[in-house]
């Protein structure tokens, strides 16, 4: 498929702002910081949406504990969940069946999340982007509306280096880039040691080197991946845990990032 070029851009007028979480790799914690981002400024008091743009591999059902597909005559799209409306496709299609689709099918289906279901008024719209730099995320960022994207990246180098392709992308298709998050960055340990399990640093580089904001560190801690498959996100479960203070740290950095952003008018025009 090729990238639609000229396609315009979805309308959606009741959506303040719409936030992409992204990388170019697989696994390295995209989901988790998507819903653990909507869930803290939904505790700030945002009206927040949380789509799940993975069509192939949707894990937000699992991550915030909506088991199965949802009868639809009963429960309407998108649902409600721990204060968030949450769409994906995980609602329609059993979870086991491989959702084998080409390019313009996966445009479709998330056109349609976007614009046919009843979002209501958003102050965030986020969105939990599939891993990679392929045409499911080209046709985001092309017809999405995005307000910013936040790259998320675990510290080491091949890591970094999808997503710095990840960045680029955006970069490419002039959507602003609010910062880089270092995700399973140290482990702290009983005795209050930090362990560099995966080295440390490289998204702080990443970002000076982009010339990015790097809006924080998420320590790595079983109780993460423990609260995800539990249904039940750290920064809910156990808000005053040490990760889900990086998380408040780093939505307060995306708020100040969103806060100095130019006005669209004023970014450069393409050459
Ligand atoms: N800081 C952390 N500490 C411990 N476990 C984590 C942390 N962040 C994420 N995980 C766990 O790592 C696994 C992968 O995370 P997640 O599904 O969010 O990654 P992803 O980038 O969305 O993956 P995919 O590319 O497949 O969409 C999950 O089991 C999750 O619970
Ligand atoms: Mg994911």
């Amino acid at each position: 498929m090729q990238p639609p070029q000229s396609q315009p851009k979805l309308q959606l007028p009741g959506i303040k702002q719409i936030l992409a979480v992204a990388s170019g790799k697989g696994g390295v914690g995209k989901s988790t910081v998507a819903t653990n981002l909507a869930l803290a400024l939904a505790s700030l008091g945002k009206k927040v949406g949380l789509l799940d743009a993975d069509i192939y591999g949707p894990s937000i059902p699992t991550m915030l504990g909506i088991p199965g597909i949802v009868d639809q005559a009963t429960t309407p799209l998108p649902l409600e969940r721990h204060g968030l409306k949450v769409m994906s496709m995980g609602f329609l299609v059993p979870p086991a069946q491989a959702v084998i689709w080409r390019g313009p099918m996966v445009h479709r289906a998330l056109t349609q999340f976007l614009t046919d279901l009843d979002w209501g008024n958003l102050d965030f719209l986020v969105l939990d982007l599939p891993p990679g730099t392929g045409d499911a995320q080209l046709t985001i960022t092309q017809t999405v509306p995005l307000t910013g994207a936040i790259i998320v990246t675990t510290p080491q180098e091949v890591s970094l280096v999808d997503a710095r392709k990840g960045l680029e992308m955006f970069r490419q298709v002039r959507v602003p880039v609010l910062g880089i998050i270092e995700n399973m960055s140290y482990f702290l340990g009983d005795d209050g040691k930090r362990y560099e399990i995966f080295r440390h640093g490289g998204g702080k580089k990443l970002a000076r080197e982009t010339q990015v904001p790097f809006l924080g560190e998420i320590p790595i801690d079983p109780l993460v991946a423990q609260a995800g498959d539990e249904g039940l996100p750290i920064v809910r479960k156990l808000p005053e845990n040490l990760v889900s203070k990086a998380y408040q740290e780093l939505t307060q950095r995306v708020l100040q990032e969103l806060g100095s952003l130019p006005a669209p008018s004023e970014l450069p025009s393409l050459t």
